[in-house]
């Protein structure tokens, strides 16, 4: 019996770790056949600070995958977080000797425009195409076989810094688990949820998690821009743990059970103070006022970001969110009135096998690591697969 191209991929977030197990059907869909999520201490904002104890909610959540989808892999694509995430444009022009262009001249010319400088302790994690000129024609989408004197490329290069990379790296090893690829992990959610039109038309992906909010903008089908701001639903935990003085584990439920964006609402909750077993009663306004401070502190740091685009008309297809931060009561509708765009929830799509439960928006990021994995190409030989995707991604893909 042949064996299976399968898929282990890993997002290893500030509040929890996700694996998943997936198989390339021979039409080409992506059938999840493991999913889990494993609680972790030990990130902080995205980046990993207890090595010890990140590894053991890594191990706990690939076995847990493993087990449900019946495998053992041991080789994973994983996601990498941070605010040290940056996006640089690269460009390159080549002269074609033979006049009809080549694979190798495309790969050629996509890898000098890669070639950037980054600053010191940065290095490349994924390199994008961007579009692909023939004799100053743009936009070419196949020109392998075109007769050209000239051929140019647009390229993005993601970078992180080198440290936090080594050091996911090595978690991930400590697990029992050899990394491959690694992808930013605001593009990872963003490639679970977003249709074709949605990057064609021009859309804002936001992928607010614990600790972090990833942001991505795509144009022209194409990703335009990407970032981190260092802030996630975890801030508003902890405001509502001191500024109410609970808890945090009673914080973390008072948010989920009461906090909201603009409800403006009246009363009074019944919480227990920190010391002891004394009940306390809080105006729900209190708990309101310290999530709406939170939440536009967040909004600013956001808006800092969509300001360096160039965007004349802003987006046509609006805002996508994932991440459990997304949920937050009434964080769309405020979005929404404040930016003048349409928001909706995203949630991962064009699954099979047990497409059920990757449906949540904290899974965006897990399901889109698999995706990537799957575009660059696998092969129905498990050990040849991911020696096909280093080669794939050493040659670029869009
Ligand atoms: N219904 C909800 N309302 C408000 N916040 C929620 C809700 N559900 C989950 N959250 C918050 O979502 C956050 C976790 O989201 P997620 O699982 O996407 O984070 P993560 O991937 O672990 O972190 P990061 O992406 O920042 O590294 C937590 O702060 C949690 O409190
Ligand atoms: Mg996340």
């Amino acid at each position: 019996m042949p064996k299976r191209p399968l898929i282990l991929a890993i997002d290893v977030g500030t509040t929890k770790v996700s694996a998943l197990v997936a198989e390339v059907r021979p039409d080409g869909e992506l059938a999840v056949l493991g999913i889990s999520a494993t609680p972790v201490v030990g990130m902080r904002r995205g980046l990993v600070f207890e090595v010890e104890r990140v590894a053991l909610a890594i191990r706990d959540a690939v076995n847990r995958s493993n087990s449900m989808a019946g495998t053992d892999l041991t080789q994973a694509a994983v996601a990498v977080n941070g605010d040290h995430l940056t996006i640089v444009p690269g460009q390159a022009r080549m002269g074609l000797k033979t006049g009809t262009i080549r694979e190798e001249d495309v790969r050629a010319v996509l890898t000098k425009a890669a070639q950037i400088p980054l600053d010191g302790d940065h290095e490349a994690i994924q390199t994008l195409r961007r579009g692909i000129s023939v004799d100053g024609f743009r936009g070419v989408v196949d020109p392998v076989g075109m007769v050209a004197h000239q051929l140019e490329a647009d390229v993005f290069v993601v970078s992180g810094a080198s440290t936090v990379v080594r050091n996911l790296r090595r978690v991930v090893t400590m697990a029992g688990i050899t990394p491959t690829i690694l992808v930013p992990t605001p593009r990872a959610s963003a490639e679970a949820v977003l249709s074709d039109d949605e990057k064609q038309l021009g859309v804002v992906h936001l992928d607010i998690g614990g600790g972090t909010t990833g942001i991505t903008v795509y144009r022209s089908g194409h990703l335009q821009y990407l970032g981190v701001v260092p802030l996630g639903g975890e801030s508003i935990t902890s405001d509502l743990s001191v500024g109410l003085g609970v808890v945090a584990t009673q914080a973390e439920r008072l948010k989920l059970e009461y906090a909201a964006v603009g409800a403006d609402r009246e009363g009074t909750l019944e919480v227990r103070a920190v010391s002891g077993q004394s009940v306390k009663l809080i105006p729900v306004k209190e708990l309101e006022d310290i999530v709406e401070a939170r939440v536009d502190e967040w909004t600013q740091f956001v808006e800092s970001h969509l300001q360096r685009i160039e965007w004349p008309k802003g987006p046509a297809a609006g805002v996508v969110m994932t991440g459990g931060g997304a949920m937050l009561k009434g964080l769309a509708s405020h979005i929404e009135s404040r930016w003048g765009w349409p928001v909706r929830l995203g949630a991962p799509f064009g699954l099979g096998g047990l497409s059920d439960l990757s449906k949540s928006p904290g899974y965006a990021t897990v399901v889109g690591v698999a995706k990537n994995a799957m575009a660059g190409g696998v092969r129905p030989e498990p050990e040849t697969v991911w020696d096909r995707i280093i080669k794939f991604w050493m040659h670029l893909w869009t």
